[in-house]
């Protein structure tokens, strides 16, 4: 992402920087201005029931804090502190094993990782670059092993700067890297499936597993439900509108219960050159300008992939970027199942997908479109989960309705059905079928009304009290003059939590109407600037900035991590961990910090919460501090994990376990 501080030095692709959600709504902090103008945070923290015990428990804290604030935390470890070097620190007590790297094989025949002759061939078997989402899928499927798994790994995006020798910047990179080069960019996206295994307290890939499988920007892939087939996805390759080549951006994801993976399509706009205007068919031209521009695509790319591959320019084939923004499934336990792009749950700059079954047995997924002022999403399956029968949730996907969330003032959300025909989702409004709404999520949400948020990034939903938690980064572009709001430019993000009613036999995750809180206000609360909300007891290490991904422990804890930590405050992103009950809510700890240059992502836990897996993306992706220049393949600012003169900094996963075993953060 572009972080939002003085000095910019992470360099990740996510382009969202300026809000191009032209809608009227009022926007999430003018509701949260109105609605806490009223009623202040301690009240309604209280009013949701699960407060805090001590009275004075969501104030915000005093400059004079403690390094370490283990306190009324369940959490107790001791906590890592803010700060950034060329590596990753973990809390005494605590091992850190990098797990695979970039370019390690997975496949058969597959040459070793050379950073001075890549190939295609190669990097088609091997890791690929930029891990992000993490699943740990137990071995045998359905086990609940802690030990043997599938390590499912989103590969979001390439730094072209970082990989190959010879390039200043990601400009340079577009103009000059060669047709080789841009292939091994292709092989370097999407997802890898690698077995891995845990002997004697250490995790080894198995290279030899039948289950290992790249998925790339070219391996071939289907399109279900209500939009496949449709004339708005059909290309001069695939005149079906069915079947794509590759899935892009793959940022978070998700798990369903028949344990299949989500992986979600995010940034995808960047990738396409030219002009849509130069197509030469102006029906196109007439039906996808404002579905490019609502989507940000403006043929600006900086990517160097329309030079070599037609699909990629908007000249040549303007539907192609329809193909992407999807919701991905597939199985990774059937190395040879094909991934299916699920139109069903609309198409955006989807962070992830984070499903439950609710109470009744429908099953629910959340979304969130990552960038300024877009919209959280709910898709509810019209079919019921049916544990006892694998083969019928294979497509429980492609059939539900999808809503939008609309927040109030009142602590009110509504969803409000995105449904061809109803409201003003009809043809006099460009909408001419249901497919023509889910291609255009976001144009059909700013139709029935919904709330621009400040960038919805990854959603968990903690068991015991069903409540949903939403990672909102940050919004720093907003400017709101006359609402009287400290948080009108929300530098550091905050982080929502959704209340859906209660119902027998459990949470009604199928409701139209929830409650929503919020459960913490990032910054600094020892800075009255930040107007940062938090317990009392934070620590001037626990605070964060800029919530990005979540997952929660086996016991009901929340883990979040963090990207675009403010460098001005010397701080590298990081992972935090807090309570959601008890009297340790909201009382973040730092549990993680990554090298300078990279974000953590993919936090993911095994089953019995001994092992947390963690993706450090784009280590090195940065303005040196020093030199002011960009950090590069020749010259970058770390190189972890190899810290060898040969050898960039490699994106890698890592696995955190404590030593002599036991539950992490206990
Ligand atoms: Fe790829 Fe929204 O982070
Ligand atoms: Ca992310
Ligand atoms: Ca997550
Ligand atoms: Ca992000």
């Amino acid at each position: 992402m572009q972080p939002d501080h003085d000095v910019v030095i992470s360099a990740n692709l996510e382009q969202n920087d300026l809000r191009i959600n032209p809608s009227p709504q009022p926007d999430f902090q003018e509701i949260l201005a109105a609605r806490y103008a009223r009623r202040d945070w301690l009240k309604s923290t209280l009013a949701t029931g699960l407060g805090l015990a001590s009275a004075t428990a969501a104030t915000t804290s005093t400059p004079t804090r403690a390094a370490d604030s283990s306190g009324e935390s369940t959490l107790k470890f001791t906590e890592v502190s803010h700060g950034i070097d060329q590596t990753t620190h973990a809390p005494p007590g605590y091992l850190t094993q990098v797990v695979i790297k970039w370019g390690d094989p997975i496949l058969p025949n597959t040459p070793p990782f050379d950073p001075a002759k890549l190939t295609v061939a190669g990097q088609l078997g091997q890791f690929g670059y930029n891990n992000d989402f993490l699943a740990f899928m137990p071995l045998p499927a359905g086990s609940g092993n802690s030990t043997r798994g599938l390590l499912c790994a989103n590969h979001e995006y390439t730094v072209p700067y970082l990989m190959f020798s010879g390039y200043a910047d990601k400009m340079d990179a577009a103009k000059r890297l060669t047709a080789d080069q841009v292939a091994i960019e292709q092989a370097a996206h999407g997802h890898s499936v690698v077995e891995i295994q845990r002997q004697n307290g250490v995790w080894r890939i198995n290279t030899a597993s039948p289950y290992n499988r790249r998925l790339t920007a070219t391996t071939e892939m289907l399109l279900s439900g209500p939009a496949a087939g449709n004339v708005r996805l059909q290309t001069h390759a695939d005149p079906t509108g069915t079947r794509v080549l590759g899935t892009l951006n793959n940022c978070a994801g998700g798990v369903t219960p028949w344990g299949t993976v989500l992986t979600c399509e995010e940034n995808f706009d960047s990738y396409f050159g030219g002009k849509l205007a130069d197509c030469g068919d102006e029906e196109i031209i007439a039906r996808e300008k404002l579905a490019q521009l609502r989507i940000g695509i403006k043929g600006e790319t900086d990517f160097a992939w329309s030079r070599f591959h037609d699909r990629f320019c908007l000249d040549k084939e303007p539907r192609e970027p329809n193909r992407f923004g999807w919701v991905v499934e597939y199985d990774p336990y059937n190395p040879a199942s094909v991934p299916i792009k699920r139109t069903a749950l609309g198409r955006c700059k989807h962070e992830g997908c984070t499903v439950v079954v609710s109470h009744d047995g429908h099953v629910v997924a959340y979304t969130g479109d990552d960038s300024r002022g877009e919209y959280l999403y709910r898709f509810v399956t019209k079919e019921k989960y049916n544990p006892a029968d694998p083969a019928a949730n294979q497509h429980l996907l492609d059939e539900g309705t999808l809503s939008v969330a609309k927040l109030t003032a009142d602590g009110k959300l509504r969803w409000l059905p995105l449904v061809h025909g109803s409201g003003s989702l009809t043809a006099d409004n460009g909408f001419d079928s249901q497919a023509d709404v889910l291609i255009n999520a976001r144009l059909a949400g700013d139709a029935v009304g919904a709330t621009p948020l400040d960038r919805p990034e990854d959603i968990e939903i903690h068991s015991p009290t069903g409540r949903v938690f939403v990672m909102l980064t940050n919004n720093a572009s907003r400017t709101l003059a006359g609402v009287a709001n400290p948080r009108v430019k929300n530098v550091h993000g905050h982080i929502l939590e959704l209340h859906p009613p209660t119902a027998e036999g459990g949470f009604n995750h199928t409701a139209d109407e929830y409650a929503w809180d919020l459960f913490l206000l990032a910054g600094d609360p020892g800075n009255p600037e930040h107007g940062a909300k938090y317990h009392p007891d934070v620590s001037a290490n626990g605070w964060l900035s800029c919530p990005d991904n979540c997952a929660i422990d086996p016991q009901g804890r929340l883990w979040i991590s963090t990207d675009g930590a403010p460098y001005t405050a010397k701080m590298a992103d990081g992972i935090y961990a807090t309570d959601i009950t008890g009297p340790g809510r909201a009382l973040t700890r730092m549990f993680f910090r990554a090298p300078t240059g990279a974000e953590l992502t993919g936090t993911c836990f095994t089953p019995d919460g001994n092992t947390l897996f963690v993706s450090v993306q784009h280590p090195g992706d940065e303005e040196s501090p020093q030199r002011m220049a960009r950090s590069t393949f020749d010259e970058p600012s770390t190189r972890w994990p190899d810290f060898d003169p040969a050898i960039p900094p490699r994106p890698s996963v890592v696995a955190i376990c404590k030593e002599g075993n036991g539950m992490i953060g206990n």
